[in-house]
């Protein structure tokens, strides 16, 4: 599904990414991990196709097709979807209005009809009593004033009514309490029955064991220089990254 070769990217002249290779299948679950600055944002806006991030060798595939020269929005409708470290704040948008044109924007891109308003409602009801959200957010601006821990569970709001074939999920459980740790790990759940594959930052033993990852991938200076199963991220859980980092 993902197939990443060779991927070297820059920001502003800043050799950032160093070769990466990384192969995501269908409705596969994959934990990458690796210290502040690593590369793993860099590596996940890159996929999303932030046009900050400059591809200057390797090349990306989505379902077999490069995406190295498609938009944001291209990748978008493809069914990538990025849940952001930090996410931004955007005045004057409504939750709903986003959700809204977000899901019919890649239904459309799908062939697949619109949502209709009754439609619409029933799975923000469905969605935001999985997520535990009040229904009065829907009403407020996207991630304006509110805590990151909420945030974070917005962002699976957007995850669960656009149903990805990719999910990149960036430290979806960072300044996240417990129970809404347990939140994010439904939300997972809950989708991998429609073939979701996931790519998950995340250092918290707690997230990392409740999605069951296939893989867990190590990046160093922009590269990924180790992968393995589940028992690596408790290696480095315990462990730390240290010095035998390869
Ligand atoms: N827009 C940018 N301009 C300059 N440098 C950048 C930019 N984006 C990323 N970098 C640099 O690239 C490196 C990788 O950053 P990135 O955010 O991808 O790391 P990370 O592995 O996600 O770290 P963290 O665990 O702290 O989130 C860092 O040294 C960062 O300063
Ligand atoms: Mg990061």
């Amino acid at each position: 599904m993902l197939e990443i070769k060779n991927l070297k990217v820059s920001v502003d002249e800043k050799q950032i990414l160093n070769g990466v290779n990384l192969s995501v299948g269908p409705s596969e679950t994959h934990i990458l991990m690796g210290k502040n600055g690593s590369g793993k944002s860099s590596l996940l806006s890159t996929i999303v196709k932030n046009p900050k991030y400059k591809i200057d060798g390797g090349d990306i595939c989505f379902c077999g097709e490069s995406i190295a020269e498609k938009s944001v929005c291209d990748v978008a409708r493809a069914g990538i979807f990025l849940s952001f470290q930090n996410a931004p704040a955007i005045s004057g948008l409504s939750i709903s209005m986003l959700l809204k044109n977000s899901v019919n924007s890649v239904r459309k891109a799908r062939g697949e009809q619109v949502l209709t308003a009754p439609e619409y409602f029933k799975l923000a009801q469905e969605y935001c009593n999985l997520l535990e959200i009040p229904n009065d957010w829907l009403k407020r601006q996207v991630n304006l004033g509110f805590s990151g821990g909420e945030k974070k569970k917005i962002s699976m709001l957007e995850m669960l009514f656009l149903k990805p074939k990719l999910a990149l999920l960036d430290e979806p459980d960072s300044g996240v309490d417990v129970d809404a740790v347990n939140i994010i790990a439904k939300a997972i759940d809950y989708l991998k029955p429609f073939g979701t594959s996931f790519l998950i930052v995340s250092h918290y033993e707690k997230l990392i064991s409740l999605s069951k990852p296939n893989f867990v991938h190590i990046m160093q200076d922009g590269k990924i220089v180790e992968s393995g199963d589940v028992t690596l991220a408790q290696k480095i859980l315990k462990n730390g990254f240290g010095d035998d980092e390869k």
